[in-house]
């Protein structure tokens, strides 16, 4: 029908996929992995752990986890030769143009040597995405400010060797901030999966046709950077920034209720969420957590953020439609409040989706599918004849 996908009899034929990896249920404001609640793997899991789970569907054993972990650990490094290709990129390239560059490039080293049909191959290109989006995600953050690349190490955990990558420098010794490495976790959790959200379905679609999987995860880098998708996290802080003092929210209210103003409240809403986000609630609290950690329990942006969302939560306009907090509303603040600037927030969402991205490529291919051919309601002109005579 109009609009929604009619995918091929591989699928189906409600114009969706069948998938066991993620649950949501936007009335009731439910989202599970592989049927776990997602407050309670951001309390109790980890992002590593949460990868396992859905990659593989359970919740992996202590030694299974510490395999997995190890392996992901010798991944970590890229070819010298990325390097190269990242020099080629204008300093101020905005970061996730060189990130869908980069991971695409990465089909130039694995795909020639890569059989798509072989469990194996595929588990070892998900290993090979999953430890390298934080290394090319922090040389990206790295050429931007014209500092030499940090190579990763391996002592340290997923979040802590994300960071150090990010804000180590040859100087000195660096100390990664547990509280930053925590946040920083739990942010990657929050953003794992979200089941057939824009660019999950592009990467589905796209790797319908056959196409590697590294080519398919920047296709799904490509989609998650419009700001109605993952760029709503830098969005969001744009915004809160050029609101500046609680006493503008209600200007931008209205701007957000006006039809002909093409404003938006960035954070609100969402296309199956007609109830609060779940992650939105665990991102708050961590938000809190981290600003008083940090003395910052009084950060103005927090406070316009929190006013808005009661403002919103009271409005006619926004209660009538259903538009609560979302999962990009507070992580921009939390990003900021570790030191992280807006324009790497979505190569930081792409850096957690991975995981999402590519568990979904593995259950289509690894299972009976075809190619994805979404269908159209043709409303052009009826057949014509070529006027003959000038
Ligand atoms: C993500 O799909 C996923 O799962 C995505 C995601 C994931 O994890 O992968 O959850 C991540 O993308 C979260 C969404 C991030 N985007 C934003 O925060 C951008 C701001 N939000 C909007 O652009 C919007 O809410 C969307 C794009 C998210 C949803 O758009 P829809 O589907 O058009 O919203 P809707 O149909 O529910 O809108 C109903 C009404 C409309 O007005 P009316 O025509 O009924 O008068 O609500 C209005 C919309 O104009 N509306 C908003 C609004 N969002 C919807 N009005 C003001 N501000 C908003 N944010």
């Amino acid at each position: 029908s109009h609009g929604v996908f009619t995918y091929d009899p591989g699928f189906m034929a409600t114009g969706s996929c069948e998938s066991a990896i993620t649950y949501i249920d936007g009335d009731a404001g439910v989202l599970l992995h592989r049927g776990y609640p997602i407050a309670q793997l951001a309390e109790h899991s980890d992002y590593l752990e949460t990868c396992y789970l859905l990659l593989y569907g359970e919740l992996p054993s202590s030694e299974q986890k510490a395999n997995f972990i190890e392996t992901v650990k010798n991944h970590t490094m890229v070819s010298e030769s990325m390097q190269k290709f990242l020099e080629g990129f204008r300093h101020d390239a905005h970061p996730m143009a060189i990130m869908v560059g980069l991971v695409s490039a990465l089909s130039a080293f694995y795909q020639d040597h890569m059989d798509i049909n072989d469990p194996e191959h595929r588990e070892i290109a998900a290993f090979r995405l999953i430890s390298k989006m934080p290394t090319l995600a922090a040389m990206c953050f790295k050429y931007s400010k014209g500092q030499p690349t940090m190579y990763p190490r391996n002592e340290l955990s997923y979040a802590e060797n994300f960071l150090y990558m990010m804000f180590a420098t040859p100087c000195e010794d660096y100390k990664v901030n547990p509280v930053f490495a925590n946040a920083m976790d739990k942010i990657f959790v929050l953003h794992a999966d979200h089941e057939q959200n824009a660019s999950t379905s592009t990467v589905r679609l796209a790797g319908s046709s056959g196409a590697n999987p590294f080519a398919c995860i920047s296709a799904g880098i490509t989609t998650l950077w419009g700001p109605a998708h993952g760029g709503a996290n830098e969005a969001v802080l744009t915004m809160l920034e050029e609101i500046g003092d609680v006493s503008r929210i209600d200007e931008f209210i209205e701007k957000a209720k006006d039809k002909n103003d093409p404003f938006r409240l960035m954070g609100f809403g969402h296309r199956v969420y007609k109830n609060f986000d779940p992650r939105a609630k665990v991102m708050r609290e961590t938000c809190d957590q981290v600003l008083a950690e940090l003395g910052q329990a009084n950060d103005p942006l927090l406070k316009i953020a929190k006013r808005l969302e009661q403002i919103a939560l009271e409005d006619p306009y926004f209660v009538e439609r259903k538009l609560y907090p979302n999962v990009d509303f507070y992580s921009g603040i939390i990003m900021k409040a570790i030191g992280i600037p807006t324009s790497m927030f979505t190569v930081i969402f792409a850096m957690s989706r991975t995981i999402g991205w590519i568990s979904h490529w593995n259950e289509m291919i690894s299972g009976p599918y075809k190619i994805g051919r979404p269908r159209q309601l043709y409303v052009g002109k009826t057949e014509r004849d070529y006027p003959t005579e000038k």
